[in-house]
């Protein structure tokens, strides 16, 4: 997608493969800028401190991680140790495991003279196919889109809520919810799209309202609960969320949050669709009450940052002195709130027979 007419993707490698440029997702909305990573424990941090996030970029740069890994040291060892300090930075997203094990694949049995350009070719898989995955989605969920478009008037916008950020920021491009969001508006189709801020992180405010804006989508931040006002009154014809995991049942882990939009939408009839690429199945993980929840800090929830009108980028405490905080970073929406989910290989159902109508090779 486009910064200031100037074509980006999240990550990509520099410096005749010595080193990584990310985006730090840290400083926007107030600031873009790059920075390098050029060791396995550079990427390590960017995932752990969310200088990049989202369910595929953090697989992408895990991906990354261990090609510097293997820069410093080609040997069975550093791998090992590679993709276990990778692998745990964060819990919940399978999309880092995942990366994971097809670059320990793809490298294991590779001499370890060649095992530095194998493994810079693998990452770069990885990443070109997040693209055409991504890409493919938003030509599925488009379908959708241009559905609800047929039954509005001339210029009349069909209105989508998303909450936390599944948009190219949280991918390699595209994006997997925002992606039939974006290929619906270059196609002229009017879109406008509800943003929840996404407390604690606000990841909906800084990161999918910037990258919206910056490709000129209507868009309204709204809070976290706002929501299900606006469902009963009408005002929302879609939603469409991403997913860190999506188990073998079609339970939905995605952003704390998730599920009570689900239950909102239910409530109000309006569909509600999960967009994911086959990299966020976990075929091994029967049902979402599984899955491990991510426990982050609570200054997240205790403190907020933002600009001054002089530009300077403050934290504040928001809460009473002395209360503590809880902060699960992800919730589990059960399949049965789920209208379907939009793959890179068309929509489907959200159940075991769903997921398996599109990838019957996991039967
Ligand atoms: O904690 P984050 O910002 O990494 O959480 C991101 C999300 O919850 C996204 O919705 C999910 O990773 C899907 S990204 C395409």
């Amino acid at each position: 997608m486009k910064i200031n007419g100037r074509s980006y993707r999240t990550i990509w490698p520099t410096n005749q493969d010595r080193s990584v440029e990310i985006i730090d997702q840290t400083r926007l909305p107030h600031e873009f800028k790059t920075l390098s990573l050029t060791s396995m424990n550079d990427a390590a941090r960017a995932i752990k401190t969310m200088q990049v996030r989202g369910a595929p970029l953090i697989g992408a740069t895990a991906a990354y991680g261990i090609c510097l890994a293997m820069n410093e040291d080609t040997s069975d060892t550093a791998l090992t140790n590679a993709a276990e300090t990778l692998a745990a930075q964060r819990p919940t997203a399978i999309n880092l495991r995942w990366a994971i094990i097809e670059m320990v694949k793809a490298l294991r049995d590779v001499a370890p003279s060649q095992r530095v350009e194998k493994a810079f070719a693998k990452a770069a898989q990885i990443c070109d196919d997040d693209v055409d995955i991504c890409r493919r989605i938003g030509e599925h969920g488009l379908k959708l889109i241009e559905d609800l478009a047929a039954k509005k008037s001339a210029g009349e916008p069909v209105n989508i809520l998303t909450h936390c950020n599944a948009g190219w920021l949280a991918c390699v491009d595209w994006g997997t919810a925002t992606s039939p969001i974006y290929q619906a508006h270059n196609a002229d189709i009017p879109v406008h799209v509800w943003v929840d801020e996404t407390r604690p992180r606000n990841q909906g405010a800084a990161l999918t309202a910037y990258e919206l804006g910056a490709h000129g989508v209507p868009h309204t931040i709204i809070v976290d609960n706002a929501g299900g006002h606006l469902m009963q009154h009408g005002k929302v014809d879609l939603c469409i969320v991403g997913t860190d995991r999506v188990t073998a049942n079609g339970d939905v882990v995605n952003k704390i949050g998730t599920y009570l939009k689900a239950l909102a939408a239910t409530d109000n009839d309006v569909p509600f669709y999960v967009a994911l690429p086959h990299t966020t199945i976990d075929w091994t993980c029967k049902d979402g009450m599984s899955v491990p929840i991510e426990e982050r800090s609570q200054d997240e929830v205790l403190k907020m940052s933002g600009r001054t009108t002089d530009g300077e980028v403050v934290e504040v405490d928001i809460a009473a002195p002395g209360s503590p905080a809880g902060n699960p970073a992800f919730d589990v929406t059960p399949a049965r709130l789920v209208s379907g989910f939009v793959t890179e290989r068309g929509v489907c159902k959200a159940s075991s027979q769903g997921l398996l109508s599109l990838y019957p090779e996991r039967a």
